[in-house]
């Protein structure tokens, strides 16, 4: 049995993940230590709250004492560390909490271990600190470049990118250094439910739906590798069942698109489930294809954002020959169950978007931090 502590465990990889981890390692004790910054939100972790073995604390990674505090109290053996500042337009414009969050919070978070796990009489027999990382850190491909793998020299573009890259080294750091068990994934575009719509996908659903502009950054020719993110979760769960100890893994979806084509799909996908259910026309009206137009017409290129990598593709041979991953969603069927999920959880995103659901889970459940 391992005792978790899932940093971000209310974004929306974090708590993607706290659903799978609890379902196929019930025993396993599982801590989320999430500050509910915009991105964080309790409500997503609804229907693990009330398990014995789970347990939410309302914290800072970059509060050192209590992520010593915690893995004191609870016998931490593993951190599986998603916490971060992860979009990229922000990060242009506020640069500084990347920095803070994503290097000074993972240092923290490597400090606490080597203190507990490698420095103190009671360390657990066997530990590990998962980083969860980005392909971003890797910069941009051309057209013809083959795709990012293991060994591709880190390259970061962006003020997050360059924060991921940063935190990527401070790991293998710990490793090389001071022998701490760590491994890291560094993975490609995620989507699915509870991703907050600020991120491409879930923004243009939200968008679509409510008759709003689905904006194109420049000309909408720019690659990213689509996975869904309960595939990135199997992904996780085996670099740390299986994975070399120090070592990176690559995980992706071997699917690259245009964004410009996502968006399309998307808009056919829901003009689609708008013609199979009456229903959704009654609840949507703004929705284009409430009335029977093309959700498409929405579509409109806005400038571009600064510094815009082109392209990123993730070579998973790694992580498939070694780990024996492979996603198991196609984009199809990923983004099927995307919107079907966006559909049936409006109250999720209406409240995540106007900040209600803070009032909704004070409501309902108090902070044990
Ligand atoms: P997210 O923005 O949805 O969630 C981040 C979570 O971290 C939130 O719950 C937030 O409250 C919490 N948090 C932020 N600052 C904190 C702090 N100082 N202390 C404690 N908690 C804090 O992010 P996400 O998309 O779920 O990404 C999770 C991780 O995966 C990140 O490290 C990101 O770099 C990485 N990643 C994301 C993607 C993607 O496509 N979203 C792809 C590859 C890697
Ligand atoms: O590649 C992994 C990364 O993917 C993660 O590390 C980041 O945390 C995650 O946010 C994501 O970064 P991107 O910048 O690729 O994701 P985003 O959803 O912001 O944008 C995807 C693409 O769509 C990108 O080329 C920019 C474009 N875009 C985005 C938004 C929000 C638009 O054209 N319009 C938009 O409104």
């Amino acid at each position: 049995m391992r005792s978790l502590i899932v940093t971000g465990g209310a974004g929306f990889i974090g708590a993607n993940f706290v659903h799978y981890w609890s379902n196929r390692y019930p025993e396993d004790r599982i801590v989320v230590l999430d500050a509910l910054t915009y991105a964080g939100n309790q409500a997503s972790l609804e229907s693990v709250q009330d398990r014995p073995n789970f347990r939410f604390v309302h914290g800072n990674i970059l509060d050192r004492t209590l992520i010593a505090k915690l893995m004191r109290e609870e016998s931490t053996d593993t951190i599986v560390h998603f916490a971060a500042e992860s979009h990229v337009d922000r990060s242009i414009h506020e640069p500084d909490a990347f920095i803070q969050t994503n290097v000074i919070g993972t240092h923290n978070l490597l400090m606490a271990a080597r203190e507990l796990w490698l420095d103190s009489d009671d360390a657990p027999a066997t530990h590990r600190f998962h980083h969860v990382s980005t392909d971003e850190v890797y910069g941009s491909l051309g057209v013809d470049d083959p795709a990012f793998t293991e060994q591709t020299p880190y390259a970061p573009n962006s003020p997050y990118a360059a924060s991921k890259a940063s935190s990527d080294h401070l790991v293998r750091a710990y490793h090389h250094t001071y022998g701490l068990e760590v491994t890291t994934s560094n993975c490609s575009n995620n989507y699915g439910p509870y991703q907050f719509p600020e991120k491409l996908i879930p923004l243009m659903i939200v968008n679509a739906l409510t008759g709003q502009p689905l904006p194109v950054y420049g000309d909408g020719s720019n690659i990213r590798d689509w996975l869904y993110v309960e595939d990135h979760c199997r992904g996780i769960d085996l670099v740390i069942g299986k994975g070399k100890l120090g070592a990176t893994y690559n995980i992706g979806g071997n699917n690259e698109r245009r964004n410009i084509d996502i968006v399309r799909q998307v808009c056919a996908g829901l003009d689609r489930i708008f013609a199979e259910n009456e229903k959704l026309s009654d609840r949507f009206p703004d929705a284009p294809a409430a009335s029977g137009r093309k959700t498409e017409s929405l579509i409109t290129f806005v400038k571009d954002r600064p510094g815009h990598d082109w392209r990123y593709a993730i070579d998973a041979t790694l992580a498939t020959e070694e780990l024996g991953y492979a996603p198991r969603q196609s984009f199809e069927t990923g983004i099927r169950l995307t919107l079907n999920w966006m559909l049936e959880n409006e109250h999720w995103w209406r409240a995540v978007m106007d900040g209600s659901y803070r009032e909704w889970i004070s409501k309902n459940y108090s902070d044990n931090a």
